[in-house]
């Protein structure tokens, strides 16, 4: 275990980005609940998924993370869900045809619900209110009652994530994720989209494959990774009160695990060595992520690593890459020389979403020619490097939503106000999803053919 580590240790640490709660008592009470209640995952997943991104670790496999940038109480209906994951199995099916490797599905979804903010009041003509800092904490209601942190909600958003999870589960297991299916979720297309026909040429493919299959005796009936997929969960570790409760012992290991999902990750505004989020994390034997933007240096990532994976375990740390895609180019290089110089494990992901948000009519928006920008510059530069572009994380739903502009059919300004529905960022709609999914495609196709040069030639 973690030199010096409690599940409570983090709280002797100074801390960012906590909420000024009022009723402290009433707090305690609730975290006391919590940690009386089931964990919403096991350790065995959290394992599991491990080995999944220690083989991504080593240029075996691909990691697609994306959901919502927060989810909300309000928006928790069975067809938000069905809508998200069925983008998911479509971007997933795609990056695995073009990688020809497998791909590590991982939503930010059951406990995506806190989110750090850049200042602690919001500012509306006049007048001056707490933040919204995410449905677990407080109310997105420009009101004093709804901004007011409630420790109630942080109950509400266990069930309501244990209900999300039960569904996930049920698609995942259930035959929805079935291979054999990989047409039907195309129904979810809005009419003119372009990437319909794109979409059905390479179902069709796998039809056929299936098929042929099928004739020699393999079918999802004797196999059932045809039929079943791994999906695993993932949030932001930011309400620490909340992770703490549900930090739980794995009694076939005797490690301690955080129950409140698979994989969680460390923002960029909170990732300082000596503070509490990182403390926490340390000692916890999840998957972790950390999220790395512009200040970070070299010798900074490396002090971090021997913080969070001293022993240099694969598939334990994801560095989740958000510089913007105007600054990657600066800022990557020096991470990845630092860490490979080291000789460190990790996973590298690109999250193509959180540099790259402009304001444009007073929506905060992201162009998505920025968004692939960032990830077509963070391919070239892994493939200069020689390391292995591992992955991408991405603030998506399945839904027809206008908040990022441009894609293929060309989201303008003035589109946005049309269905702009996030509870925070902007996230790509199902079409711009699913064309992202397809260039990555080609880039790591283009990558394979490279590498098959080099061996030949
Ligand atoms: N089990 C395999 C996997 O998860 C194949 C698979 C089944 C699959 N259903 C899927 C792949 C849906 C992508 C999407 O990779
Ligand atoms: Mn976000």
């Amino acid at each position: 275990m973690a030199q010096n580590w409690t599940p409570n240790s983090w709280r002797q640490k100074p801390i960012q980005q906590v909420p000024d709660f009022p009723d402290l008592a009433a707090l305690s009470a609730t975290e006391a609940q919590l940690a009386t209640y089931p964990p919403l995952v096991f350790a065995g997943e959290a394992r599991r998924l491990k080995n999944q991104l220690a083989n991504v670790s080593e240029g075996k496999g691909f990691l697609l993370q994306g959901g919502d940038c927060a989810e909300s109480f309000a928006e928790h209906g069975a067809d938000t869900i069905r809508d998200f994951f069925r983008a998911f199995l479509q971007m997933a099916v795609v990056l695995t045809f073009g990688a020809q490797q497998p791909v590590v599905k991982v939503g930010r979804i059951a406990g995506q619900f806190a989110k750090p903010r850049s200042s602690n009041i919001e500012k509306q003509g006049d007048v001056e209110l707490p933040s919204y800092r995410g449905d677990i904490i407080n109310g997105i209601e420009f009101n004093e009652k709804a901004r007011i942190p409630d420790p109630e909600r942080q109950i509400m958003a266990y069930r309501q994530s244990a209900a999300t999870l039960n569904l996930l589960r049920a698609f995942a297991m259930g035959g929805y994720a079935n291979l054999e299916n990989v047409h039907q979720w195309m129904l979810g297309f809005v009419k003119d989209s372009p990437q319909v026909e794109r979409y059905r040429k390479l179902a069709d493919r796998i039809s056929e494959t299936m098929d042929f299959m099928k004739a020699i005796g393999i079918t999802s009936e004797n196999h059932p990774s045809l039929r079943e997929t791994d999906f695993f969960t993932s949030h932001e570790a930011l309400l620490l009160g909340y992770e703490q409760a549900l930090t739980r012992v794995d009694s076939t290991s005797g490690d301690w695990y955080a129950t409140s999902g698979h994989m969680i990750w460390i923002g960029d505004r909170t990732r300082q060595p000596d503070h509490a989020h990182i403390e926490y994390c340390r000692g916890i034997k999840n998957p972790l992520g950390l999220k790395c933007g512009p200040s970070l240096t070299g010798d900074g990532l490396i002090e971090l690593i021997d913080l969070l994976n001293p022993q240099n375990e694969a598939g334990r740390l994801t560095l989740i890459c958000r510089f913007g895609h105007d600054k990657v180019a600066e800022h990557l290089p020096r991470l990845i020389r630092a860490v490979e110089k080291e000789g460190r494990k990790v996973v590298w992901s690109c999250d193509p979403m959180h540099g790259n948000t402009i304001t444009l009519n007073n929506y905060k928006t992201r162009p998505f020619e920025r968004v692939l920008s960032e990830v077509e510059s963070f391919f070239q530069i892994h493939r200069a490097e020689g390391t292995h572009p591992g992955g991408i994380h991405v603030e998506m739903t399945g839904n027809d939503v206008t908040e990022c502009t441009g894609g293929a059919r060309a989201l303008s300004g003035a589109d946005l106000a049309d269905r702009y529905h996030t509870h925070c960022d902007p996230r790509l709609n199902a079409d711009q999803a699913l064309e992202l999914a397809f260039l990555l495609a080609e880039r790591m196709k283009g990558g394979r053919d490279e590498k098959r040069m080099v061996v030949n030639g």
